[in-house]
């Protein structure tokens, strides 16, 4: 149903296959609240690799694979595998393929979902490869700003703090690339804005980007996209204690606006707490989708329809 057999990036998905995948998970979501579970996988067993940590990635792949019947087999970090033993990735990948599927897997190395897509003969899915991508979370982020907005063109989206090592951040934006007349505003510390490359790469798609220290407001922006400073990823740990405090998403930046607030989460300081109870902090709600999003590629890309 899908066409692709591997999900690594999120330039891979057009404004059609992203049609595709939110109205599968429109069905599964419809499924849920008829019957909790369904039948469609109860052949298939998924393999769930998780290298670095994670819970909301992990556990709702898992209850998507649970919501579908579907059997797992789970490797939780690189010490409890055959990694610290010094197995590559492409020799994994043909040992689990083996007792599985379908593989999810998130690897600390930017690029190890390419490695182990070329390797992998079942069909794969990238849950995060270092500060490189994070394919499925932008799914849900995008299905979240479609559901409260409307559409996924003509938005004016700001996101921040970390735009340089957020993979949430560098898959969204390219998601967002594939939709006419997206405008980009990247904010926070200069050391912390996108790559060149992203930036490029963006503006060749038709994107209009900027980058600004002071983070404006105003309700010409229809989105604000926070993710924590990326701690692990910091070579310059004072580049990370300088910065942790200074950018903060107050209540007032956001009370009394129609702007969409949403964080892939876990929340650390970007984002104070006062903001969580107002009606356009959409965070908890967004996480929610994980499960009826992850269903929906788990059967697309094991060609089940429901
Ligand atoms: C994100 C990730 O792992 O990149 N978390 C998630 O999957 N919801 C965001 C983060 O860790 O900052």
């Amino acid at each position: 149903m899908l066409p692709f057999n591997s999900l690594i990036s999120s330039s891979q998905l057009s404004p059609d296959i992203i049609a595709k995948i939110f109205s599968l998970t429109d069905d599964m979501a419809a499924m849920i609240d008829k019957q909790g579970r369904s039948d469609l996988l109860d052949d298939k067993i998924v393999a769930l690799l998780f290298f670095e940590p994670s819970s909301r990635t992990m556990l709702s792949f898992q209850s998507a694979a649970q919501r579908l019947k579907a059997g797992t087999v789970f490797a939780q970090s690189a010490s409890s595998t055959s990694f610290e033993k010094g197995e590559s990735i492409e020799d994994l990948i043909r040992v689990v393929e083996g007792y599985s599927d379908i593989i999810v897997m998130r690897h600390a190395q930017p690029g190890s979902a390419a490695i182990a897509a070329a390797a992998c003969e079942i069909p794969f899915i990238n849950a995060g490869d270092g500060g490189n991508e994070h394919p499925t979370q932008a799914i849900i982020d995008a299905y979240t700003i479609y559901k409260h907005k409307g559409r996924l063109d003509n938005l004016h989206v700001v996101l921040g703090y970390d735009s340089l090592q957020s993979r949430s951040i560098h898959s969204l934006s390219q998601l967002l690339a594939q939709y006419a007349n997206n405008r980009l505003t990247f904010i926070g510390p200069a050391k912390l804005f996108p790559s060149d490359q992203l930036l490029a790469k963006l503006e060749t798609a038709g994107v209009k980007c900027d980058v600004k220290e002071q983070a404006v407001f105003t309700d010409e922006v229809d989105v604000i996209y926070l993710n924590r400073l990326q701690e692990e990823r910091f070579e310059d740990r004072q580049l990370f204690e300088e910065n942790r405090l200074k950018y903060r998403l107050q209540r007032a930046d956001v009370e009394n606006s129609d702007i969409l607030v949403l964080d892939p989460l876990p929340r650390i300081d970007e984002i104070c707490t006062s903001v969580d109870s107002l009606p356009n902090a959409a965070y908890f709600k967004q996480t929610s989708y994980g499960v009826p999003v992850r269903m929906a590629l788990l059967a697309g890309l094991l060609h089940k329809k429901p």
